[in-house]
């Protein structure tokens, strides 16, 4: 059976379930450190400096690099869930960042407000609009100083199709079982997931999509958005366990300046 896949899909899916399904990606403390000694190794950036953590969720990397001393980051996602996590735990935390819902293709941010963007942990290719991710690298674009940096933190397609799995699953605690089933459609990853608790039953069981990218077609979706200097790392991962972690095993880092 073909896995079809609801248009707004991504607007709804990033709640509580997916701090669920994906922590051990993205509620780690070990990996976010690691992937933002990663960030800060590759965008060398001063402590004054503006950071727009763009797709940034609950604000995972946000709340590191403000731990390093790196004030000023702003905070942007989608998700009302993610920015309001994000917020209570600013709030109880004394961390003093701008967190601003909105979507990443039309922030309404002001234009050469910030001297870095970071987008982290695989957060293009979700919406079902071959354009979509032009847009929000574009908005990126639009929103750095001139000579700004932009990194892109996306799972490695090439990869993804060289190690394709069609049935995976996990177990989270001794409660919920994630059981993800995927399908190759035209370049995208379609995946049906269902979670499964001893407790509540049936928790989820919603599709989704990935558009897939490799590092010839985000160096040319950097490009077209008239980046300059863009430079791929490939082969980086945070965990240290091998393992089927959905998009996170491994990833390109993209940089570019504007
Ligand atoms: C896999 S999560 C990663 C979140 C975060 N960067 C991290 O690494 O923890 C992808 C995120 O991208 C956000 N996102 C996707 N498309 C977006 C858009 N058009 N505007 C704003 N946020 C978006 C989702 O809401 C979600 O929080």
């Amino acid at each position: 059976m073909s896995i079809h896949v609801k248009q707004d899909w991504w607007e709804t899916l990033f709640d509580d379930i997916y701090l669920l399904t994906d922590a051990r990606s993205v509620c780690d403390d070990n990996i976010t450190c690691r992937e933002v000694d990663l960030v800060c190794e590759l965008l060398s950036i001063s402590k004054d400096q503006n950071i727009l953590d763009l797709c940034g969720g609950h604000g995972r990397h946000s709340f590191e690099l403000f731990a390093r001393g790196y004030k000023n980051c702003t905070l942007l996602d989608y998700s009302q869930y993610l920015v309001d996590q994000a917020k209570a735990y600013a709030a109880k935390n004394n961390i003093s960042i701008d967190i601003i819902r909105s979507d990443a293709r039309r922030t309404k941010l002001p234009t050469e407000s910030f001297d870095h963007v970071c987008i982290m942990g695989n957060s293009l290719g979700y919406i079902n609009d071959n354009n979509a991710d032009s847009l929000i690298i574009n908005e990126a674009n639009r929103l750095l100083c001139p000579g700004g940096k932009l990194l892109v933190d996306i799972t490695d397609g090439d990869y993804v199709l060289k190690s394709f799995n069609p049935i995976a699953w996990h177990e989270i605690g001794d409660d919920t079982v994630v059981c993800r089933q995927r399908e190759l459609h035209n370049g995208s990853i379609h995946a049906r997931e269902m979670v499964l608790s001893k407790t509540n039953g049936l928790v989820r069981d919603e599709n989704y999509s990935i558009r897939l990218y490799n590092e010839s077609s985000i160096h040319s979706l950097l490009d077209k958005a008239g980046f300059c200097e863009i430079k791929i790392h490939k082969g980086f991962s945070a965990h240290r366990l091998k393992g089927d972690y959905g998009f996170m095993n491994n990833r390109m880092i993209a940089t570019c300046k504007k």
